[in-house]
């Protein structure tokens, strides 16, 4: 049996600026897909053990699949063998389509901004490639993720299939990535956050993504964001980096993205760790927090607020 770990993600810095042309960071999380494949005897079947699923088809009928009549979960997933297995036939010279089957897991909290659906995603392709015998670079990978989100959803983020499929920590602009400087790569690796669900979503990304076009001071607002980032570049110190979630997070504010729950939860952030802000579209999903040795205050004031989950988290390669 052959097992993939995939990483999640989240923007450190630049969330919706990042839709303009700005840049953006963002690192993988170690909250992780896992994929186990092995041989099957006739077919294809996938199994989502968290969610209690289980899918099955014969090899001749995967390529025609219709996926619309699916839960949510299985639409990616079905979407995603269908993408890799017509890949790999098309454009690497895959012969034969072996059954397989193929267990996931995932400890990624769902629809909270921290790409689950990509790291599902991602995790099937390089299962499937990785059973064929057949080795995918980044470059594909990446661009296959993202054409399976864009046909699930609508629209997809290069930040979550480039975040999750290179790991570690990267910068986005203009729908190109590029690694961090390894020494400010290094300084975050010894950063602990605690990524906090703060609440339901209540606005899809889409949603806020317009609101934020067309908001008066946007171009400035995202000058404003730009500066933070240059100074991240620079960064070497946890209290400064605290300090510049805490703009951003203010700056964000503005645009009417963030709720009182998550500006509660980034404030607690801000007063009892080095900084807080929320990550992701907003509208509700979650906050990231960058912690200090001692929690015990933070934990008090977060249990006092009611959130749905906190993982303390750090980056993963
Ligand atoms: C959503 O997770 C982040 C946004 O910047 C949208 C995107 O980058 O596609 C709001």
């Amino acid at each position: 049996m052959n097992t993939i770990k995939t990483p999640s993600k989240i923007i450190l810095f630049g969330e919706h600026a990042v839709v303009d042309g700005y840049p953006a960071i963002s690192m993988a999380l170690d909250l992780k897909t896992t994929g186990e494949i092995e041989e099957n005897f006739d077919t294809i079947s996938i199994d989502l053990v968290d969610l209690n699923e289980i899918f099955e088809i014969t090899p001749e009928l995967i390529k025609n699949l219709e996926i619309s009549n699916f839960s949510p979960a299985l639409k990616y997933v079905i979407c995603a063998v269908k993408s890799v297995i017509f890949y790999l036939s098309e454009f690497k010279n895959l012969k034969e389509i072996k059954p397989f089957k193929l267990k996931l897991y995932s400890e990624i909290p769902l629809s909270c901004g921290l790409g689950s659906s990509a790291s599902v995603v991602v995790t099937v392709i390089r299962s499937i490639s990785n059973f064929y015998g057949i080795e995918l670079d980044n470059d594909e990978t990446i661009n296959l993720a993202y054409s399976v989100e864009k046909e699930v959803q609508g629209r997809a983020s290069v930040t979550d299939t480039a975040t999750i499929s290179l790991g570690g920590m990267i910068e986005i602009i203009n729908g190109k990535y590029k690694p961090m400087p390894k020494d400010l790569e290094e300084f975050i690796k010894t950063c602990k956050f605690l990524v906090v669900n703060v609440e339901e979503r209540t606005r899809k990304t889409a949603e806020l993504v317009h609101d934020v076009s067309k908001h008066p001071e946007k171009e400035q607002i995202f000058e404003e964001i730009g500066k933070i980032i240059q100074n991240v570049r620079q960064v070497t110190d946890k209290a400064e980096l605290g300090k510049l979630m805490n703009e951003n997070h203010e700056l964000l504010k503005k645009f009417g993205i963030s709720t009182e729950k998550l500006d509660l939860v980034a404030k607690a952030g801000q007063k009892y760790a080095y900084g807080g802000k929320l990550t992701g579209a907003g509208g509700g999903g979650s906050a990231i927090i960058l912690l200090k040795e001692d929690r015990e205050e933070l934990l008090k004031e977060l249990k006092k607020i009611g959130v749905i989950g906190i993982y303390e988290c750090k980056m993963a390669n």
